[in-house]
């Protein structure tokens, strides 16, 4: 197949439409399409980047039911807000349409009578579980139960989320069903299947052969599970009333699985954008030179890369994906991000909270992806990276370009005397970015890749350090002149540079330096860095300066973990009022002592920021507390109760001054106070109050 070819299809999994977007899709599906969409366009690669909202299945019904409105009216509702706010935040789509639309209906139905015709579907009869009470059948999200491979027990019937497993509703032990709470009983019904054991030889070859060396390991590994697992006939049908009506007779009150739609809500979102464009839908779907991608979030890998691809094989008339980079998952604050608990950063709320900062949140999102392993979004680190990378890093540099060209040369390019050895080292290295960052790219490393665009930012900031123009201009006023030529030619070469990512940005520094950078005819464009000699030229004319990024308060990171914290507050709310605590038996109270007694106890409130497992010991945790007054190592035996990566950014009780002890030769500084919860399971004593600073003193 062709290695590099010129048309690229990259599809961003369609989110359903049961709630808003989150930080979590975002990192894990929306920035990193974006970043590569954006990027290959700066190839001059013809690109059609497709997406769509995800509008039929199980948890939109839920979420119906819960709101007493209609499915329909939950799918317009949020289709509407995703929509836009994937525009304000810049995901550049082709075309975002929604599987409610006709042409997906039509799609879909034509996709699944073409494999009905041609025999391509099992017919069975098989017990299905029913809530009678209900009346009617519980397909994938109606029916909840004990996962059978890992002992989850709020596993889904279409899925395990704690272990990715996909399952069959039948597989579960101790089913429940999601409407009543009620036991389901068996009941006949007929479904069409996908006899994706049809499809072995095919997916091992293609899979484990074809593409052991360049899939990620994530999604090498769950393809290979279930390919070793041996694959079992798959139904693509379902009782339900909300979906498309499996298009063929005897098939009553049936629609077609929502991950038998949607899936091909890619196909009829390109054919969409296609009809709109006068293009040809089949060049990028049905010809062979076409790269495929599809971008997708870990719990998604099973559908893309063995039910999809076995549908498309069936069907016969389709490519197939080069590659289906799947992300791990993002927390948030330390917990798992919950649509239904409310925990996330919603992208809409984000938007309002922080307008004309889209940038900042792509930037720690890309910086914080979770490509190899789950990662954690805090305010702090975002905080951080926005204060000290962007503000500090990339914004100064700029300023410093733009202020100095102003002053000096009225913001015209000054004509370098003389390239010093290096003014030539520092322009070389310039020209090598361009491969660099593209090469993270092709791979879909995008930290990677962001994290270069940053040393080019830093390539400048310490030119200009070193070669100080501010010292230079005035004894040397040709020095100044070359220096800041090669300066402004660093400046130029971030502005292309920083499109995929920080697009926003981009778009400011090309108005700032008057530039074009888009791959049109007599713009600057991305190989030009590595390329051309002068981005500027002497003589052109640059703008005045924005600001490119601001800087964010403590007071707005405040604010969203007040907002944080209410919704934990919520939540335990909900929580007692429908669980009954049964108390536990208490100890008895202990021997009377002292004021003075208690008065030499030194408690402070502290902050766990490191966390480590001790080796070969399993019930110690060496962690590192901010105690206020220090950071210091206490080694605490709760390693059977937490993991190390849950518990950072804990605040804790801290009993500071108990004399040192060394514990397996590392030497514990105190100590934590704990708790137990009503199933002996050990919690923190945690000062959770707001506006409780680390060094308090607990009295
Ligand atoms: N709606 C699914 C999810 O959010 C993704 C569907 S991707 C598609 O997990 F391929 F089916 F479109
Ligand atoms: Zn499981």
């Amino acid at each position: 197949m062709d290695q590099n070819p010129n048309r690229y299809t990259i599809t961003a999994a369609l989110p359903y439409t049961n709630g808003p977007v989150h930080i979590g899709h975002l990192a894990g599906v929306y920035v990193p399409a974006d970043i590569y969409a954006r990027f290959q366009r700066l190839q001059n690669k013809d690109v059609a980047f497709i997406c769509g909202s995800d509008e039929h299945g199980v948890p939109i019904t839920i979420k119906a039911k819960k709101e007493g409105i209609t499915p329909q009216q939950v799918v317009d509702k949020y289709h509407a807000i995703i929509k836009k706010s994937f525009e304000d935040f810049g995901i550049s789509f082709d075309n975002y349409s929604r599987t409610s639309a006709e042409i997906h209906h039509k799609t879909a139905s034509e996709f699944f009578k073409k494999l009905y015709e041609e025999g391509k579907f099992t017919e069975e009869v098989t017990e299905q579980l029913y809530d009678e009470e209900a009346n009617q059948f519980l397909a994938d999200r109606y029916i909840t139960g004990t996962c059978p491979k890992c002992g989850n027990e709020e596993a889904y019937g279409d899925q395990c989320e704690k272990c990715g497993t996909s399952l069959n509703a039948t597989d579960l032990i101790n089913p429940k069903s999601a409407i009543s709470g009620n036991v389901p009983i068996l009941k006949e019904t007929k479904h069409w299947f996908l006899p994706l054991n049809d499809y072995e030889d095919f997916l091992k070859q293609w899979i484990l052969v074809d593409h052991k060396k360049d899939w990620k390991t994530n999604v090498y590994g769950q393809c290979k599970s279930w390919i070793d697992d041996g694959l079992r006939p798959r139904a693509v049908t379902r009782d339900l009333d909300w979906g498309i009506p499996v298009p063929i007779e005897g098939a009553d009150g049936k629609v077609l699985y929502v991950w038998f739609d949607a899936p091909i809500g890619y196909i009829s979102s390109t054919k969409e954008w296609a009809e709109r464009e006068g293009k040809n839908w089949k060049d990028y779907w049905k010809n062979e030179e076409t790269k495929m991608l599809h971008f997708i979030g870990k719990d998604n890998i099973v559908f893309h890369c063995i039910i999809f691809p076995a549908m498309l094989k069936a069907e016969g008339s389709y490519i197939l994906p080069e590659n289906v980079p799947a992300n791990e998952f993002l927390n948030l604050e330390g917990n798992k991000i919950s649509t239904s608990k409310n925990w996330a950063v919603w992208l809409h709320e984000y938007l309002e909270d922080f307008p004309n900062q889209q940038d900042a949140l792509r930037y720690t999102l890309t910086a914080n992806a979770p490509e190899t392993k789950d990662n954690d979004f805090t305010w702090a680190d975002f905080q951080a990276r926005n204060n000290n990378e962007l503000v500090a890093i990339f914004g100064n540099f700029i300023n410093r370009v733009m202020v100095l060209t102003d002053k000096y040369y009225d913001g015209i390019v000054p004509e370098p005397a003389t390239f010093s050895e290096i003014d030539q080292q520092t322009l070389t290295e310039l020209k090598a970015y361009p491969s660099v960052i593209a090469s993270s790219l092709e791979r879909c490393r995008f930290r990677e890749a962001q994290g270069e665009l940053m040393n080019v930012a830093r390539l400048g900031n310490k030119y200009l350090a070193d070669e100080e123009p501010w010292k230079t201009i005035k004894t040397d006023e040709e020095r100044t002149k070359t220096v800041m030529f090669v300066a402004l030619q660093i400046a130029s070469a971030l502005a292309i540079l920083s499109e995929p990512f920080l697009p926003f940005t981009s778009d400011k520094l090309k108005n700032m330096l008057n530039v074009t950078l888009s791959a049109v005819e007599g713009s600057i464009q991305w190989n030009d860095v590595s390329t051309k000699s002068e981005l500027l030229k002497p003589g052109h004319k640059i703008n005045k300066a924005e600001l490119l990024f601001s800087k964010i308060e403590d007071e707005q990171v405040q604010t969203q973990l007040d907002k944080l914290q209410k919704t934990k507050m919520d939540n335990t709310k909900e929580k007692e009022e429908t669980v009954s605590v049964e108390v536990a038996e208490l100890m008895p109270q202990k021997e009377t002592i002292q004021y003075d007694d208690f008065v030499k106890l030194d408690m402070r409130v502290g902050t766990i920021i490191e966390a480590e497992k001790m080796p070969k010991a399993d019930k110690l945790l060496v962690l590192k507390v901010d105690t206020g007054i220090d950071v210091r190592t206490i080694v605490s035996g709760i390693a059977e109760s937490f993991k190390a990566e849950e518990i950072i950014g804990k605040k804790v009780t801290v009993l500071v001054n108990l004399a040192p002890r060394a514990l397996r030769g590392v030497e514990s500084q105190g100590m934590i106070l704990m708790t137990e919860d009503a199933d002996g399971k050990l919690v923190f004593v945690n000062p959770s109050e707001e506006g409780v600073q680390n060094g308090a003193t607990i009295n």
